[in-house]
């Protein structure tokens, strides 16, 4: 079985979990920056009333992610545009909650992609971005973890070009937020144990050395 094959199914859901226990708001508008395949933004259409508005700066991904949607059932609930997040084609006050995952190390202006995120929060509205540590053990673990070559490349190349929370930090301190936190992003228990239950087949060969990511969260 592929590596995405055997953990997709099992983290995108934990990564929305995740996301919705700690974001306690009614939420009914997401945008989802760097979509990719579009898997969280599926795990967040799941969840009506939510609508979704999906971008990603390359159209190939986008058009997966609708194939993944159509397939899902969920095709109604999500908006897709091409779109690059230094630029962002909406309104200021438009989202109850901006996510991204696994995509800010790609930003090459961080304070000015951070700003455009914020800009289209309305007052209130959540913004939650998760990447990974530049852990030289996380590297390691996901070259012994994926067995194909090429996404193996990607995953570690991620993990190389990621950044320390300390520089997300100062990036975060010039942003119109009310107030924000720069933590290690960790699953709750009993939702890993309902998840695995639910999809009946533990993936976990072996437990990362350490948490492999960190979440900004900031209110508007
Ligand atoms: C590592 S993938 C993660 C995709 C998805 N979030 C997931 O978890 O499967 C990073 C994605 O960010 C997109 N991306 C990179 N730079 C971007 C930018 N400036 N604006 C929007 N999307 C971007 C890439 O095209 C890619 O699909």
């Amino acid at each position: 079985m592929r590596f995405v094959d055997k953990y997709q199914p099992f983290l995108y859901p934990l990564i929305a979990r995740t996301i919705f226990r700690e974001v306690s708001k009614r939420i009914e508008t997401v945008l989802d920056v760097g979509s990719g395949p579009g898997y969280l933004s599926v795990e967040m259409a799941a969840r009506p009333p939510i609508k979704v508005q999906a971008i990603d700066i390359n159209p190939t991904m986008l058009a997966l992610a609708a194939k993944r949607a159509d397939q899902r059932g969920f095709r109604s609930q999500i908006v897709f545009d091409t779109a690059d997040v230094h630029q962002l084609p909406y309104k200021s006050n438009t989202f109850d909650l901006v996510v991204s995952y696994s995509c800010l190390h790609h930003w090459h202006d961080i304070p000015t992609a951070l700003s455009e995120c914020v800009r289209v929060l309305r007052p209130g509205g959540t913004l939650y971005i998760i990447d990974s540590y530049p852990d030289p053990q996380a590297v390691s673990f996901f070259k012994r973890m994926i067995p194909e070559p090429e996404l193996a490349r990607f995953a570690v190349q991620a993990l190389e070009e990621s950044l320390e929370p300390e520089t997300i930090r100062a990036f975060v301190k010039n942003l119109e937020t009310q107030n924000f936190e720069v933590a290690d992003f960790v699953f709750d228990e009993e939702d890993m144990l309902e998840i695995i239950e639910h999809i009946q087949d533990s993936p976990f060969e072996e437990a990362p050395p350490n948490t492999i990511s960190w979440k900004l969260v900031a209110t508007k």
